[in-house]
């Protein structure tokens, strides 16, 4: 079955976000950090124009972290500012406040010059779903949630959420869709959980993981299901059909895939990014 991409929206997205992006001074995009390309949406340049950004890779507690800098340094080679970020953990999110006065410092001092009494930074979250939008929001706000009600012009219903006396955020993240007419990218984006897996085959993505892991992580697949170096050079689906019997579920190779999908979702196997940094052609 061929994905879609839907342009209605797109469009409808676009307009949701864009209405927001007038009230913010920075946009913070949520990559995440296993797809730092596959999880961007392909018009969020032209969406965010020149808004200042900060680019967080997110849930890099999951991904692998020679791949993570890699990416960190292509981002800053396109001129942006990034952190690499575990939304979960308080202490990561602490960096979010520094790097921002950095991708805003020019703002801030002309603000300084011309006599204006300093004010906390107004930022929304942006990203594809899944990325991790609703836990930053909730690890920036954390107990100090202190909404400060409508402002004028923003979007009825529209709250600020407080972090310290710095920084306010739109309660509701910018929600842009992943591109995923390449087939690649649907299955990276499907294997994370990013869009459901019932538009795929199981037993697809399990052989694309199985692919994956043999190719770039093999120790972990090892260790995970106690194979051979020699199991390794096997063909994909045999492999499968060997960590189906090895798990007692014979010729289930439905079952045996849900398990590998699940087990890797659950970080069972060790940290991955799918979106190797030495494949990019660009
Ligand atoms: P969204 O608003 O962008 O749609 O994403 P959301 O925050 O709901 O996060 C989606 C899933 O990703 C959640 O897991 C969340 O816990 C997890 N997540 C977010 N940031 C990180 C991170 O930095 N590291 C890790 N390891 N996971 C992260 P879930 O299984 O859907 O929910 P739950 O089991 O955590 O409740």
């Amino acid at each position: 079955m061929t994905i879609q991409w839907f342009p209605g929206h797109m469009a409808k997205a676009r307009r949701e976000v864009s209405e927001k992006l007038k009230f913010v001074d920075i946009v913070f995009e949520l990559i995440d950090a296993r797809l730092p390309l596959s999880s961007r949406n392909p018009m969020l340049d032209q969406i965010v124009q020149q808004k200042p950004r900060l680019v967080l890779l997110n849930k890099a507690d999951l991904a692998d972290p020679a791949q993570t800098s890699l990416w960190i340094n292509y981002f800053r080679e396109q001129g942006h500012q990034v952190l690499a970020l575990t939304a979960k953990e308080d202490k990561s999110v602490k960096q979010i406040l520094p790097a921002s006065k950095k991708v805003l410092a020019e703002k801030i001092a002309r603000d300084k010059e011309r006599g204006l009494k300093p004010r906390a930074i107004r930022a929304m979250v942006l990203g594809i779903p899944n990325v991790g939008k609703s836990t930053l929001l909730n690890h920036l706000a954390g107990k100090k949630v202190a909404s400060t009600g409508n402002r004028p012009g923003v979007t009825k219903g529209q709250q600020w959420l407080r972090f310290g006396s710095q920084l306010e955020l739109l309660d509701t993240p910018g929600i842009l869709w992943p591109k995923f007419e390449d087939p690649a990218v649907g299955k990276k984006l499907a294997l994370t959980g990013a869009i459901k897996d019932d538009l795929l085959h199981l037993d697809d993505l399990a052989l694309y993981e199985l692919e994956v892991f043999c190719r770039f992580y093999p120790e972990q697949l090892k260790a995970r299901y106690k194979l051979t170096d020699d199991e390794l050079f096997m063909e994909l689906p045999e492999l499968l059909m060997l960590i189906s019997e090895k798990r007692g579920f014979k010729d289930d190779y439905e079952r045996a895939s849900e398990m590998l999908i699940l087990e890797l979702r659950q970080g069972k196997l060790g940290r991955y990014t799918l979106d190797r940094f030495e494949e990019l052609s660009d």
